[in-house]
């Protein structure tokens, strides 16, 4: 897969008006400032698509990304964890993510994405636990692969993949600054949209 074309469709503030595209939807979810936006912008080569900050919790709204004229959806979830957020705040994040994730049937995986230098975050397995329980596919995306040494890279991900009791094979490392990771997360996006092809004898 190569992504020639993205573009913004509409942010949705509430489960109770999530969009419908009619394609297969891929979510982009994680720990505010973890890197959503960048990781959105940089698979799809579009500095100015998704807005970046420095400032944790910037998106606070679900954004929707038309990929390929209509292959299928980006979503990029707003981050969770920022510590100065109210609790009624946080509150409202997680009825609009459980919504988002229990009520989209379109829905086909969710990259989940996690700080490569830190072992995941409460909050991170939280997400983790609860995708599994309801057996929604996800991928896990480690990101700013920059901020350490390469040959350090697969021993965080031994670490990540741990703590998390999931295999390396499901984890993916990436930069957002240095490019790195985009065939592996091309391509595990190609498998996610191929139905599984009909067991041939
Ligand atoms: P919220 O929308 O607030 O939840 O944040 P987000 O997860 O969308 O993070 P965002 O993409 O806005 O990036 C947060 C900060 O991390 C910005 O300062 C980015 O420049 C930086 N950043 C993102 N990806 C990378 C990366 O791969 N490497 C490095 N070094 N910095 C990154
Ligand atoms: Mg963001």
């Amino acid at each position: 897969m190569r992504i020639t074309s993205a573009e913004f469709v509409i942010s949705v503030a509430s489960a109770a008006t999530l969009y419908d595209g009619g394609i297969p939807e891929i979510a982009v979810a994680g720990k505010s400032n973890v890197g959503k936006s960048s990781f959105i912008n940089f698979i799809t080569k579009n500095r100015k698509l998704a807005r970046t900050s420095k400032e944790p919790g910037r998106t606070r709204l679900l954004n929707y990304f038309l990929i390929n004229g209509g292959q299928f959806m980006l979503v990029d979830l707003p981050g969770y964890g920022y510590a100065s957020v109210s609790d009624k705040e946080k509150d409202n994040w997680a009825v609009l993510i459980e919504g988002f994730l229990l009520k989209s049937p379109r829905l086909k995986n969710v990259f989940c994405l996690v700080d490569i230098r830190h072992a995941p975050s409460a909050n991170d397995k939280q997400l983790i636990t609860f995708l599994q329980h309801y057996s929604i596919p996800f991928t896990i995306i480690a990101t700013k692969s920059d901020k350490i040494a390469k040959s350090k890279i697969p021993q965080h991900v031994g670490v990540i993949a741990r703590e998390l009791r999931i295999g390396t094979g499901n984890i993916i490392a990436v930069s957002s600054v240095e490019g790195r990771g985009e065939d592996s997360v091309l391509q595990r996006i190609d498998q996610i949209l191929q139905p599984i092809n009909a067991i041939e004898d």
